[in-house]
């Protein structure tokens, strides 16, 4: 048999050799800004791994992290145009998109624990938050916690005042923009993948994050100081565009929902060691000195901030406001 004859038939068996189920895999290209090692990273491979299990190899999970595919802004874009399937933005970047009740999530102390945040996003303001979505293509899936935010510069952070005058880095958010104008910082609008490099050449002097974002981003080389203020939270709605979910068939939705609640599980269940973890490492590189306010400095700070919530009410709907409070109230706090 001659070369060519054999290359032939090598090409000829591998078509007719391809399985029904391989040739209509559906693809789910899931994009996100972190790095792998988080919270999000890891329950995004949770649902990858989950998700071809379940439907026995039918859907392939792509999964693209660290900004690879697309910045902060152009994620949520591409998933309405279809280009990338599934996301996990933070809950922050659904205000730009118009669902400003979003952006009670990030209230300056709005969440006195994990507890009344699963409460709320578990019962009905989630609901509710996801409802808002799907005039835009977009349904929301579930909620994956990260954690509670501190801040970082590179002058000490003890009270509010030391604020004033830094250029601090927020995501793209009308009440972290308050929040920092009411400690007479100047706040600066960045995309995730570009804070380091601002940080290393001075465009910002601080920025507020979760632990595990900073420690997997390096911040920690960068930035002195940092203060573990808990003063708000960052967590994610796992988005999907609506015409792609609609359209799969109905067996392998259910098997991919199913998938998606244990990943669910997964990620809400080592979100925190996650950060108490990146927040010991970052102590351990004698890099940054971490400091934690006394309850005095706390009151300070949460004194400092406290307009912020009169400000951004009619922004963010009172109603959505006062059901947060009402499960903070119900618990006890
Ligand atoms: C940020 O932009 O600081 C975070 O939202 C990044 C993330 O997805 O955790």
């Amino acid at each position: 048999m001659n070369r060519f004859v054999f290359s032939a038939m090598v090409a000829a068996a591998a078509l007719l050799g391809t399985p029904a189920a391989y040739a209509q895999q559906i693809v789910i290209k899931f994009s996100h800004v972190v790095a792998p090692d988080t919270p999000k990273g890891k329950g995004a491979d949770k649902f990858k791994e989950l998700a071809e299990k379940y439907t026995a190899g039918k859907v392939k999970v792509e999964i693209y992290p660290n900004s690879q595919l697309y910045k902060d802004k152009e994620e949520m874009e591409a998933l309405q145009l279809g280009a990338v399937q599934m996301l996990a933005p933070s809950l922050a970047k659904f205000g730009p998109l118009g669902a400003r009740a979003f952006e009670v999530f990030d209230l300056p102390y709005i969440f006195p624990d994990k507890d009344v945040l699963q409460k709320v996003t578990q019962g009905e303001v989630g609901k509710k938050l996801f409802e808002k979505l799907e005039p835009k293509g977009i349904k929301g899936l579930a909620y994956w916690d990260n954690g509670f935010k501190i801040m970082s510069a590179n002058t000490p952070l003890v009270k509010p005042t030391d604020f004033q005058g830094l250029k601090m880095r927020i995501q793209s958010s009308k009440v972290l923009e308050a929040q920092f104008r009411a400690l007479g910082a100047l706040p600066q609008v960045m995309a995730f993948s570009e804070v380091y490099q601002a940080m290393q050449t001075g465009v910002v002097d601080g920025s507020e994050n979760t632990p595990s974002n900073m420690y997997t981003q390096k911040h920690y080389e960068v930035q002195k100081y940092a203060l573990v203020t808990n003063h708000g939270y960052i967590g994610y709605a796992v988005i999907v565009n609506k015409s792609f979910w609609d359209g799969l068939p109905a067996d392998t939705r259910a098997q991919l929902e199913k998938a998606m609640a244990e990943a669910t599980v997964y990620a809400n269940s080592i979100s925190q060691t996650e950060n108490d973890d990146a927040l010991a490492e970052m102590k351990k590189s004698g890099r940054i000195a971490i400091r934690v306010p006394t309850p005095e400095e706390t009151a300070a700070f949460r004194k400092a901030l406290e307009p912020v919530y009169g400000e951004m009410a009619s922004r963010i709907g009172q109603d959505t406001i006062d059901m947060v409070l009402k499960e903070t109230k119900a618990a006890g706090h």
